[in-house]
């Protein structure tokens, strides 16, 4: 994930610092100013999410016509930014492949291509597979993926991504494009096989069919410039960044499946990422309330992790790798965390009462997991006037030992990651709500 540093502006020391800077970031060696300690956790208050303590005087129509339409204008403001309400579809889909017998026999493979804009040469790769066995709808987990369709299976008739894509050569990209030396590295995150044993379609296509995830981010190259207005050349402060861009694309995905996978259950599609990809499963999640399940896995601060305990990655930490994951508010916050009027109970809070799963790992402390499992227990008395469980359990369990209400957490021993473990649980959540 090292951006290519020849291309960034500068004589070769600034390039230097700035490469060491970023490779800091994004290889687990945080920044010295790093807090790990909890008891240099400052004293906060969260901004309240319900305007009285006592949540029954609030009523339920309330939440929806008032409430809830505030904490997403919160959220919008000051972290991702205003997503454009402009319709510029119905895109165009095209499918390209079609196998019943993908995954021997057990699944079938799709792969369809969804214009968003021909002159701009914009379109994502969608692909699904869905189970043979079944006899009526099945239910669907949706996210998007990091290098590429390929990535996630080994099948070799997945179309390998011809974008651009951050570099990784550990993997097999080269010259910022996929090789064929990327299929299947990512299975392990996926386990797509073990989702179809179960029961369940999967959808995916690559963030940067969206918005390329690139560190030198001008807007240029993703969706951006068909919302601009005359003449704008890139975001107001107030707009959205490559986080909200991502979380339309799972949108457009969603309407896609609405409309033409009647093999699909539109209703049980569950949206799922890990990382930054986590952040922009809750941040669609949280404005798209067709999704009925979201899952959250290790997406730290700018995800699931309250911002005001100030533990592990910081707003400043965020600003010259990746700011323009969010708007250009957000960097309004660096260092003044406690002056954010929203916090992340405010975003897990606008997914009930649909089920919402947030995990972390035990080894993943630059994202938080304590302020993982905060966030999700302060959005609970959302989750309660809506007559929903919210987090049963007042207190972050063992590692390995998951809480499952109406919001479900665990913390996987282990790192940052997607694994098998994980997938269990998101399956045994899905299976519940789900009624299976
Ligand atoms: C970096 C970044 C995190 C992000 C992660 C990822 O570590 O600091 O905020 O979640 O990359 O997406 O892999």
């Amino acid at each position: 994930m090292i951006p290519p540093i020849k291309s960034l502006e500068g004589n070769l020391g600034i390039r230097l610092f700035v490469g060491l800077f970023l490779f800091s970031i994004l290889n687990g060696a945080e920044p010295a100013d790093t807090n790990y300690l909890e008891e240099k956790v400052p004293k906060y208050r969260l901004p309240k999410l319900l305007k009285s303590d006592l949540k029954r005087a609030e009523t339920v129509t309330e939440w929806y016509e008032k409430r809830r339409p505030e904490l997403q204008t919160l959220l919008e403001t000051h972290i991702y930014g205003k997503t454009p309400t402009r319709d510029l579809g119905p895109f165009q889909t095209r499918i390209i492949d079609i196998d019943p017998q993908a995954l021997n026999g057990r699944a079938t493979r799709k792969q369809i291509s969804i214009t968003i804009d021909d002159k701009l040469q914009l379109s994502i790769d969608l692909l699904v597979y869905l189970p043979n066995q079944a006899e009526e709808q099945v239910p669907c987990f949706m996210g998007l993926n990091f290098y590429g369709n390929q990535t996630v299976h080994a099948d070799p008739k997945i179309r390998i991504n011809p974008r651009w894509m951050a570099g990784k050569s550990e993997i097999g990209i080269k010259n910022n494009r996929a090789t064929e030396a990327t299929r299947g590295v990512y299975h392990e995150r996926w386990q797509i096989e073990r989702l179809i044993k179960r029961g369940y379609a999967v959808a995916t296509a690559y963030c940067g069919d969206i918005d390329p995830d690139n560190y030198q981010h001008d807007f240029s190259d993703g969706i951006h410039p068909l919302f601009y207005r005359d003449n704008q050349s890139k975001p107001d402060p107030g707009e959205w960044g490559t986080i909200g861009a991502w979380a339309w694309g799972l949108s457009r995905i969603l309407d896609y499946i609405i409309e033409s996978e009647s093999a699909i259950n539109a209703k049980q599609v569950a949206v799922i990422g890990h990382s930054r990809l986590g952040k922009t499963a809750l941040w669609a999640g949280a404005q798209d309330q067709r999704f009925g399940l979201v899952i959250s896995n290790n997406s730290g601060c700018g995800g699931a992790a309250l911002y005001r305990r100030e533990f592990g990655e910081r707003i400043h930490h965020m600003i010259k790798p990746v700011g323009y994951w969010f708007c250009g508010n957000h960097a309004n916050f660096s260092h003044r965390e406690q002056e954010l009027p929203a916090d992340q109970h405010m975003l897990l809070a606008l997914v009930a009462p649909r089920p919402l799963y947030v995990a972390s790992a035990t080894e993943d402390q630059w994202a938080d997991p304590k302020g993982e499992f905060l966030a999700a227990l302060a959005a609970s008395p959302v989750y309660e006037l809506l007559g929903k469980t919210g987090l049963p359990s007042p207190q972050i369990p063992e590692p390995n030992t998951p809480v499952q209400g109406t919001i479900g957490y665990h913390l996987r021993n282990g790192a940052h990651a997607v694994t098998a473990y994980d997938w269990e649980q998101y399956l045994s959540f899905a299976d519940r709500h789900f009624k299976r």
